[in-house]
Order: C-alpha cells, then structure tokens, then sequence
C-alpha cells in the first residue's frame, strides 16, 4: 500500500488523530508531559517495557517512549490479541479494576490494557506491546507513514 502523509500540526496535546494504512487504523498522538512521564510510572506492570520483541517495532522505536520524537506516538491501532481496535483513554486516572492502569489504550474486547506508548500489560490476553509502523517525519508538520 501507499505511504500515508500526516498533517500533525492540528493535533493539540493529548489528542489522538486516527488515520488509515493499508486498511488499517493507525493512532497519530501528541502526547503531554504527564502522559511522558507516566511511561516510567507502569514498566513494574508491562510484559515487554524495553519493546524487545523485535516485529513490533523499527529500530527507532525500541526506547521507552516507541517513538522517533518522544512527544509524537505512532501506533498500529489494532489489538495483539484477536484485532479489535482499542479505544484511546487520555486521562491519567486509575481504574477501579486495575488501579495501576492510569489511561492509554484499552481493548474492549476483552479487556486488553496498554500503555500510552503502546506497551501492553501483564496478565491480559494480548501477547504483545502493539505494532508500531515504519514511519519518518519529512519536513516539519508532517509525518509519513509506511
Ligand atoms: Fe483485544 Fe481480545 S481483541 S483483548
């Protein structure tokens, strides 16, 4: 399939653009401070915190944040476990069914939880942290995906 251009400069901090890939949804998100640094708040709880599992990701995206530029996430919005497209949680707000659990992506399907880089958590059904696509930034308000 073709590349796929993102304007980012219209995304305000904490929102998610959802653009489509190759039939699939891809989240664009411009992530705020607080979202960053919630990212070492959860690794106790992730099954793959360093993305070592090597399909998930590029090169570029094996780091904490899964990310070429920290503030800017690029993610295969399609759930590890059986396909379903996890829906996006901005708050930063514990959860009464699992109070480590504060926001990112969650799985409706069947409960699926990870984290606001992607980074799925222990003791859940999908497998693995979810894809992040090849992707650049080709000059300053646009990200190319694929
Ligand atoms: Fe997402 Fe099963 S498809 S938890």
């Amino acid at each position: 399939g073709a590349p796929v251009e993102v304007d980012h400069s219209k995304l305000g901090e904490g929102q998610l653009l959802n653009v489509e890939w190759r039939g699939q949804p891809v989240f664009v998100v411009r992530r705020t401070e607080e979202q960053l640094a919630e990212l070492q708040n959860v690794r106790g709880r992730l099954r793959d915190p360093d993305s070592e599992v090597e399909e998930q990701q590029p090169e570029y995206a094996r780091n904490e944040h899964r990310s070429r530029d920290p503030e800017f996430l690029v993610v295969v919005g399609v759930c590890t476990h059986l396909g379903c497209s996890p829906g996006y949680y901005p708050e930063l707000q514990a959860q009464p069914f699992d109070p480590d659990w504060r926001g990112g992506f969650f799985c409706g399907c069947h409960a699926s939880r990870f984290d606001i880089a992607g980074r799925v958590f222990q003791g859940v059904p999908a497998p693995t942290n979810l894809v992040v696509p090849r992707y650049k930034f080709t000059e300053q308000n646009t990200i190319l995906i694929g």
